[in-house]
C-alpha cells in the first residue's frame, strides 16, 4: 500500500486536494485583478511569520518597548529586514486588500449568491483594521502614543457609557503600560483569528464558486470540458492553471515589495510616520496627529462632521457608518447585470467618482484641517455616502448592455 493511500484511509488528503485544487473548476477568464486574493493570503502569512519573529525580541513594557525596537533595528541580525517586512507588510496588506475589494466592486462579486462571501470579507477587513491599530501602539513612539490616545478617546464620546468604555479599553486614565501590554496580547491574537476568517472566506467561496470579469455564473452554463463531463464548460482546474498564474502574481508582487523594503521602507513618512522615531512622551503632544494612510479616509470623515452639544459623537457615528454601509452593498445594487463590462455609464461614473473620493479623503485625513480642507472633507463625505445610498436608483435606471451566454476570453 502506498503512503498516500495509507494517509487517505485516515485523513481525506487526496479528497481535499481534488475538491479544492486539482478538480476545482474556476472560470477560465480571470484577469490580473484576480491576483489579489492569493496575494492577501501571502501577505497575511508574511505578517504572522515576521510578527512572531519580532515578538521574540520585542518587550511590551512602556519603559523598554521603544528601545527594544531600536535593538531589533540596529543590533539583531537582519532585525531591520524583519521589522521592515512587517511594517511595510502592513501597508502592503491594505493596498492588496483595497485592490481586492475594488475588483469586487467592478465585477459585482458581492451580489447573489456571494453576499455572505462579501460580508465575511468585511469582517476580515474590520479585524485587519483592529490588528493594525493595536500593532501601531507597540513601537511606543510619539505617533503610536498620541494616535492611540485620539482613537481611544473617541469612545468617550459615546453617550452615558463613554468615559467608562474608554477607561475599560485603556485600563488606565491615559494610554499607559497597561494599555501597551493588552494591545500586544490582542495584536498577537488577532492575526490567528484573521487566518481562521480567511479559511471561512475560502469555504464560502468554494461553495458558490468564483465570479469572473464577465459576471456570468459558469455553474449555470453548459457542462462538460476536457477534464470532466460534469464540470462547467467554462471552468478550468484551479491547479495547475491558476496555481501557476498566482505564482507569477507572487513574483511580480515580491519585486515591488522588495523594492520598497530596501529603498523606501518608510515611504517618506506614509508607512512609518516621522514622529514615531521619537519615544512616546505623554507630556508633549505632537503638533499634528494623523493615523497611517489606510485609516485616513475614515479619519477625514470623522473630522468632517461638526461636534453637536460639544460632543464628537456624530463624527464617530459617521465614521463607523462609512464602513457599516458596505455590508448592505449586495442589496443596494439593483442592476440586472453584475460586471462593469455590461453596466451602463451611470455605474461607471459612480464607481470612478467613488475611487477618486476615497483617495481624496485619504489625502485630507493625512493633513491638518484648514477651513478649505474641512469643506472639501464635508463634500467628499457626502459623495462617499451618495455612492451607496443612491445606488438603488442609478443602478436601476442605468442603460446596461446584453450579457453574453458564455464567458468571453
Ligand atoms: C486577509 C484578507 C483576505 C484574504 C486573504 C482574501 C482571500 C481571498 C481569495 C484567495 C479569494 C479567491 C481569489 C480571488 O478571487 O482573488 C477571494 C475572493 C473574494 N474575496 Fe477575499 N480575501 C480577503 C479579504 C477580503 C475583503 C476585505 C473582501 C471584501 C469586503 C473580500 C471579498 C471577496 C470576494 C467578493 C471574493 C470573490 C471574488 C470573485 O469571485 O470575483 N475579501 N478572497
Amino acid at each position: 500500500m502506498s503512503l498516500m493511500s495509507w494517509i487517505d484511509e485516515r485523513f481525506p488528503a487526496t479528497k481535499v486536494w481534488n475538491e479544492h485544487l486539482a478538480q476545482y473548476y474556476a472560470p477560465k477568464n480571470f484577469n490580473s485583478w484576480y491576483f489579489f486574493g492569493s496575494l492577501a493570503m501571502l501577505v497575511l502569512v508574511n505578517q504572522i511569520l515576521t510578527g512572531v519573529w519580532l515578538a521574540m525580541a520585542y518587550k511590551p513594557d512602556a519603559n523598554l518597548a521603544f528601545a527594544s525596537v531600536e535593538y531589533i533595528m540596529r543590533d539583531m541580525d537582519y532585525g531591520w529586514l524583519i521589522r521592515y517586512m512587517h511594517s511595510t507588510g502592513a501597508s502592503a496588506f491594505f493596498i492588496v486588500v483595497y485592490l481586492h475589494m475594488f475588483r469586487g466592486l467592478m465585477y459585482g462579486s458581492y451580489r447573489k449568491p456571494r453576499e455572505l462571501l462579501w460580508i465575511i470579507g468585511l469582517v476580515i477587513y474590520l479585524a485587519m483594521m483592529a490588528t493594525a491599530f493595536f500593532g501601531y501602539l507597540l513601537p511606543w513612539g510619539q505617533m503610536s502614543y498620541w494616535g492611540a490616545q485620539v482613537i481611544v478617546n473617541l469612545f468617550s464620546a459615546v453617550p452615558f457609557i463613554g468615559d467608562d468604555l474608554s477607561l475599560w479599553i485603556r485600563g488606565d486614565y491615559v494610554i499607559s503600560d497597561a494599555t501597551l501590554n493588552r494591545f500586544f496580547a490582542l495584536h498577537f491574537l488577532l492575526p490567528f483569528i484573521l487566518a481562521a476568517l480567511v479559511f471561512i472566506h475560502i469555504v464560502a467561496l468554494h461553495k458558490v464558486g468564483s465570479n469572473n470579469p464577465d459576471g456570468i455564473e459558469i455553474k449555470k452554463g453548459p457542462k462538460g470540458n476536457r477534464w470532466s463531463d460534469t464540470a462547467p464548460a467554462d471552468g478550468i482546474p484551479f491547479h495547475p492553471y491558476y496555481s501557476v498564474k498566482d505564482i507569477f502574481g507572487v513574483g511580480m508582487f515580491l519585486i515591488f515589495f522588495a523594492a520598497v523594503i530596501f529603498f523606501i521602507p518608510d515611504m517618506h513618512g506614509l508607512f512609518l510616520e516621522a514622529p514615531n522615531f521619537e519615544p512616546a512622551n505623554p507630556l508633549k503632544t505632537p503638533p499634528h496627529i494623523a493615523p497611517v494612510w489606510y485609516f485616513t479616509p475614515f479619519y477625514a470623515m470623522l473630522r468632517a462632521v461638526p461636534p453637536m452639544f460639544n460632543s464628537q459623537f456624530p463624527g464617530v457615528i459617521v465614521m463607523f457608518a462609512s464602513i457599516l454601509i458596505m455590508f448592505f452593498l449586495p442589496w443596494l445594487d439593483r442592476s440586472p447585470v453584475k460586471s462593469i463590462r455590461y453596466k451602463g455609464p451611470l455605474f461607471k461614473i459612480a464607481l470612478a467618482i467613488f475611487a477618486v473620493t476615497f483617495i481624496v479623503l485619504a489625502y485630507l485625513g493625512m493633513h491638518p484641517a484648514t477651513p478649505t480642507k474641512t469643506m472639501l472633507a464635508r463634500i467628499f463625505t457626502g459623495v462617499y455616502f451618495a455612492f451607496f445610498l443612491l445606488m438603488p436608483l442609478y443602478s436601476k435606471i442605468d442603460k446596461t448592455k446584453p450579457v453574453p451566454e458564455r464567458v468571453t476570453k
